[in-house]
């Protein structure tokens, strides 16, 4: 097998050596390619290559002034990218890298304007899954990757969703199997003078607080009132964390740009409602009654096996839920029903994360449009 161009475009590939070498070698030459993450797949591009970066928002259907995460292959690349490595930082990289934190901090120059959305910040994490790791080995350097779905849609977690979503608009896609913790990074940004969680995931503030000493701020949250002596200890109650149909936190416009903050993001195409536990049966059997379709995501009330009703249910636990989320939505979406309906989530800092999720796919839901 020759290095590059062995296969078709957009064909998934199982990751052995040589299909690592490829990829690599399709990225050194500035094209685009599907790579598995622990998190969600990533539509990955030599971070260094203008040209290359440019391919990813024209795949995707994104505004350039998005900015990207760069993947490295260790913290020891970090002085390439980060113009500042607070202490701090390298506390919180020893401790959960490979793994699911992005880190932003100030850029040195050599990052392109084209990776950051013109931002004097760069976002970076080393990822834990062995196949992103390999290739980002193979590289050599830092990789360029949202995630690989088109903009506003659900972020893919098998390699079959990337074909879905972006078909021959990649070189070729590695098969790293379904990802692990099922949705996007948790996005700290140290950049500032206080640090503040962008986007919630799998790594909560008390995770961070444990590594730092101090709760880092939560994005679009109410803050909560931290005795200082019990900053460091894990114990302070941070608010407004749970589900229960809680509205999504608002972009605001001082902050940097994250797209993930818009409010209608990781949306299905069929509108979606989030219902609280003791009224999902009975709406949604209403709504089929009135002859609509309905597809339901549960997690406590079970199935009433009712013909008319497509009902999936998913771990009543945060983190196995979110591993299946999104393969969930994907999968409810493609029914063709006239409404999803998702069992409203138990409240809860372990809940975050998804919670976030569901109330931007609630808000960006049933339109063409969303995310856009
Ligand atoms: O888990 C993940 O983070 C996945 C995998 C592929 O690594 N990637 C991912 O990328 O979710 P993306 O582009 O879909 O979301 C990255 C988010 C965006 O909302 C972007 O705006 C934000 O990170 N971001 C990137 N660089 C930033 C920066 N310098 N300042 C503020 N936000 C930034
Ligand atoms: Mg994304």
């Amino acid at each position: 097998m020759s290095a590059t161009g062995a296969g078709p475009r957009g064909r998934i590939a199982s990751p052995t050596p040589a299909a690592i070498a490829e990829a690599s070698a399709l990225l050194r030459a500035g094209d685009i390619v599907g790579m598995p993450t622990e998190t969600v797949y990533g539509l990955a591009a030599d971070a260094l290559d203008p040209a290359a970066v440019k391919k990813i928002f024209a795949a995707k259907g994104r505004p350039a002034d998005h900015p990207l995460i760069v993947h490295l292959p260790s913290a020891e690349h970090l002085p390439q990218w980060a113009a500042t490595i607070p202490k701090d930082v390298l506390a919180l990289a020893r401790a959960f890298w490979p793994g699911p934190l992005t880190l932003i901090l100030k850029r040195t120059p050599e990052v392109p304007d084209e990776v950051t959305g013109g931002q004097d910040t760069v976002g970076l994490r080393v990822p834990a899954h062995p196949v992103a790791l390999a290739l980002l080995r193979a590289f050599d350097g830092g990789l360029a990757a949202p995630s690989a779905n088109r903009f506003g849609r659900i972020s893919p977690t098998t390699a079959a969703h990337v074909h879905e979503e972006l078909g021959e608009r990649v070189a070729m896609i590695l098969d790293g199997g379904a990802c692990e913790v099922g949705i996007e990074s948790t996005i700290l940004d140290f950049s500032r003078d206080v640090p503040e969680i962008l986007r919630p995931g799998a790594i909560g503030p008390e995770d961070i607080a444990r590594v730092i000493g101090r709760l880092p701020r939560v994005r679009g949250e109410a803050q909560p009132a931290v005795d200082e002596t019990a900053a460091g200890q894990g114990r302070a109650d941070l608010a407004g964390a749970g589900g229960k149909g809680a509205a999504p936190p608002a972009a605001t416009d001082a902050a940097p740009r994250v797209s993930g903050a818009l409010a209608a993001h990781y949306a299905p195409r069929t509108p979606l409602r989030l219902v609280e536990p003791a009224l999902l049966v009975d709406e949604a059997v209403a709504l089929a009654g009135e002859g609509s379709r309905v597809a339901v995501l549960a997690h406590s009330t079970s199935d009433p096996a009712d013909a008319r009703l497509t009902w999936r249910t998913l771990p009543a636990e945060p983190a196995t839920y979110a591993q299946g989320l999104y393969a969930s939505l994907r999968a409810l979406d493609a029914v063709g029903a006239d409404f999803i309906l998702i069992e409203a989530l138990p409240g809860g800092p372990g809940w975050r994360a998804v919670a976030d999720r569901l109330g931007r796919a609630a808000v960006g839901s049933g339109s063409a449009e969303a995310g856009a």
